[in-house]
């Protein structure tokens, strides 16, 4: 007979089956809280941000997409798992791993050159390879590779030197430690007999001799080292949560303490949604919430089609689209965030670099319209639902409007103008006096012409657009333009792609 704890188990693990096929997480989905004073203090540096970069670095950017002898050339972080690597074969890779080009103010200066202003790096991934110093297990960066440098260090410093915020994340689901609960692991079989890994830590599903409390112990003393050895770290950001909260044992891990743990150590620090308590702000992954949404939030996105570097994955997003991305998401309230994974010699992909030194180009010259901006007021210009198609959860279908978005600072709207409307555009209604109206990119910033109409000014722009970019028009305006009311709550399960 099947006790409810095992019949969570197998949902827990058919839930998992479908979701590793697409190689996301399964992640503990916590509801946003509403803000109290303490917290929006907290989130100041965040909300004014908008844009950071993810780096998805690991053991796994050795075999760079494919396993030696394998056919299937899209792996990348989950390659352990999708090719059923037994913790021996994949532990290999250790004594391989010396990147000897890692240069962390290299990485730093991109970040930089791009207009980020936080970085969030993997500590430890699903893998359980510790990219850090830790005394709490041999396998680490220091202890099991050659290259014996902590680049999390490193790189911490560079940030703090350059004024970027510096970040961790980290990886509650852990397929290497043999006391982490993560039901998923029961994939993990030897490929030549078919059994289940017994080096790998998961004695079958579930695991009966795994102690959940000590791995519990092991984490929290992890991110006591990360808490107390690297600076300050703005935001510890969790990831495959769905196994931390239900143990094996069906317990509920304890998520509490190690949210109380990291407050007590930097009241500051940020906690995304994926611990399952105490979150900060929302995570949607590699999707950008159709309308407006009150929850804050960060877009997490690949910039090619993959997290953990794959040499064969040429899927670049334009510079264009991502300029289109940040102004989109900043319209909407949220922060986005960028994904680069960096080649096992230490450097980023030489495409990550160009793609984000020419998005630098759009920043650094429109940046009013993005770091600390608020979202639009108006709402119609973002799309709309299309009853006539439905989305993967049969509701109807959101059509994104790709002419131009609107951010706010006090006393000036920008319009960051996607498509070039030529020499008119005429603005939505709204009732402030305009000031002055003129293009970001301009280094006179000459006045155009504004003229008054009932339904909205029509503002005269030049035929051709100006050099760079998705330009920005600037309107200065009289007083305070209000927030449009109201707004979409982030939908936690759709929170992560599934
Ligand atoms: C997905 C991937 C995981 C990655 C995460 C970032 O869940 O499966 O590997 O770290 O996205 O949000």
């Amino acid at each position: 007979m099947k006790t409810p704890s095992r019949l969570l188990v197998s949902s827990l693990a058919c839930l998992f089956a479908v979701t590793a096929l697409a190689q996301t997480a399964p992640s503990g989905q916590s509801p946003v809280k509403p803000y109290d004073a303490a917290q929006q203090q907290r989130m100041a540096w965040f909300t004014h941000a908008r844009l950071g970069m993810f780096i998805h670095w690991g053991l796994y950017a050795i075999p760079a997409g494919q396993w030696p002898g394998r056919a299937n050339t899209t792996r990348a972080e989950w390659i352990m798992l999708q090719e059923n690597l037994p913790s021996s074969e994949y532990e290999k890779l250790a004594p391989q791993f010396n990147p000897v080009k890692f240069d962390a103010h290299a990485w730093v200066d991109v970040a930089k050159a791009a207009g980020m202003k936080y970085l969030v790096v993997t500590s430890r991934h699903h893998d359980g390879f510790s990219m850090f110093a830790t005394k709490q297990t041999p396998y680490n960066i220091i202890d099991a590779t050659p290259f014996g440098r902590d680049p999390i260090k490193e790189l911490a410093d560079a940030c703090h030197q350059a004024g970027i915020v510096f970040c961790v994340y980290y990886s509650i689901a852990d397929w290497h430690h043999p006391d982490s609960p993560a039901e998923y692991s029961q994939r993990v079989r030897d490929p030549e007999t078919n059994k289940q890994d017994p080096n790998h830590g998961f004695h079958g599903n579930p695991n009966p001799n795994a102690d959940v409390h000590k791995y519990d112990a092991f984490m929290r003393a992890q991110i006591r080292e990360l808490l107390t050895r690297y600076g300050e770290i703005g935001i510890v950001w969790f990831d495959g949560g769905g196994a931390f909260k239900v143990s094996n044992r069906g317990e509920l891990l304890e998520a509490d303490q190690m949210a109380e743990l990291i407050h007590s150590l930097q009241p500051a620090c940020l906690i995304n949604n994926r611990l399952g308590v105490a979150a900060d702000y929302g995570t949607p992954e590699q999707r950008i919430p159709g309308g407006r949404t009150v929850d804050p939030f960060e877009v997490c996105m690949t910039l090619n089609g993959h997290w953990g570097y794959n040499r064969f994955d040429d899927n670049w997003k334009s510079p264009e689209t991502v300029v289109r991305n940040i102004a989109d998401i900043v319209s909407k309230g949220g922060n986005y965030l960028l994904n680069v994974g960096p080649k096992a010699t230490g450097e980023f992909p030489a495409e990550a670099v160009n793609i984000l030194r020419e998005v630098g180009k759009w920043t650094h010259t429109n940046g009013a319209a993005i770091y600390g901006a608020g979202p639009t007021p108006f709402g119609a210009e973002l799309g709309y639902e299309d009853s006539a198609k439905k989305d993967r959860d049969g509701k109807p279908a959101w059509v994104d409007r790709d002419e131009w978005r609107c951010t706010t600072q006090p006393g000036n709207l920008y319009f960051t103008l996607l498509k070039w409307p030529g020499e008119k555009f005429t603005l939505p209604a709204f009732p402030n006096k305009i000031v002055r109206a003129y293009l970001l990119a301009d280094p006179m910033q000459h006045a155009l012409r504004v003229t008054p109409g009932a339904g909205g000014a029509t503002i005269t722009l030049p035929a051709m657009a100006p050099e760079g970019l998705a330009p920005v028009l600037g309107i200065e305006i009289e007083g305070a333009i209000a927030p449009r009311g109201g707004g979409d709550k982030l939908d936690s399960k759709k929170d992560t792609a599934s």
